[in-house]
This record gives C-alpha cells, sequence and structure tokens, in this order.
C-alpha cells in the first residue's frame, strides 16, 4: 500500500532497493492520518509540505548514513520536522512562525509516536542558526541541512518548470 501511494511520486520514489530500506524507517509515520494531510498545504510554490517532509527525510537518512550516525531517528526526524497542520500566511499570532512551527511540530509529532531525544532535538532544533540555541546531536544537523538543501531544490525545480512555461508559452 505505501509502494502504491510512493509510486504516485514520481521524482521521489524509484522502487530501488535503497529507496525501501529507506522506507522501512518510516514506514508506520506514512501511514499516520495528520501526516498525510501534510499534503494539503503548500510548502515552497508548488510543493506540498508532505512532499518537502518526505525530501527533508531522505536526505537526512543519506547524510546521516554518510556520517555513521543514527539514520533512522533522522529519516523519522524529518518526516516529522514541519507537522504543523495550519497555513503560516492566513493563522498568524503574535509569535513569529520560525519559532512557532518547531515546537507545533514537535507537540503533534509526540503525540503520533514515542519519540527518543535525537528525535525530539533535531525537530524542535531544525530552523538553526536560527532557534534557541545549538542542536545536540550530529543527526539534528543532518536534518536541519537536509531541511535548507530541499527548500533551495524544491524552489529551483519550481521556478524551473515556470520558466519553461513561460518560454512554451510565448
Ligand atoms: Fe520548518
Ligand atoms: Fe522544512
Amino acid at each position: 500500500m505505501l509502494q502504491k501511494a510512493m509510486g504516485s511520486r514520481k521524482n521521489f520514489y524509484d522502487g530501488s532497493r535503497k529507496m525501501n530500506r529507506y522506507l522501512n524507517c518510516v514506514e508506520d509515520l506514512l501511514e499516520d492520518e495528520s501526516v498525510l494531510r501534510l499534503d494539503s498545504y503548500s510548502q515552497h510554490i508548488g510543493t506540498s509540505r508532505l512532499q518537502h517532509s518526505l525530501n527533508v527525510s531522505y536526505y537526512s537518512y543519506l547524510f546521516s548514513k554518510l556520517l555513521g550516525c543514527d539514520f533512522r531517528s533522522a529519516a523519522r526526524a524529518g518526516i516529522l520536522h514541519d507537522l504543523y497542520l495550519y497555513d503560516r500566511h492566513t493563522d498568524k499570532t503574535d509569535e513569529n512562525h520560525v519559532f512557532r512551527h518547531p515546537r507545533e511540530a514537535l507537540k503533534n509529532a509526540a503525540m503520533l509516536t514515542e519519540l527518543n531525544d535525537i528525535e525530539k532535538d533535531a525537530i524542535i532544533k531544525h530552523m538553526w542558526p536560527l532557534s534557541k540555541g545549538f542542536p545536540k546531536y550530529k543527526e539534528s544537523y543532518c536534518v536541519s541541512a537536509a531541511d535548507k538543501y530541499s527548500a533551495a531544490l524544491e524552489f529551483t525545480f519550481q521556478l524551473g518548470k515556470k520558466v519553461k512555461n513561460f518560454i512554451n508559452a510565448s
């Protein structure tokens, strides 16, 4: 069922053994209702928050494997790092979104699964260096780096699509 859902994400799921080993780390999270709801929120122009979370999770997994640290915790924190269920443009509060959403994500994540210390730290510090204090674990740095890397790729991909459409239309 999970692989069927992934099949519609042609840019993400390639069906390889490496991808399936990654999915084993996060499979239970991807069946959760609140995680799937992230698909209805836009994160970066045309990328949904669920797709962004998958991107961050997969790169966190790869970076952690490269560094020989806890890739499972990093992959899980990547799925959960933006688990806030509001639109930041319409649902504004006095608190800056940069500081608000990691706390919301941590609260929601703790309701759906048991979190270890690495996962908690990686979620709450993923906006580092904008977060208060330094991350405590290597895995948290992996998630924070994967977040920025994914955002850059998502912006570039969407920009490329817009330029292509513009050229085709003119
Ligand atoms: Fe975030
Ligand atoms: Fe993010």
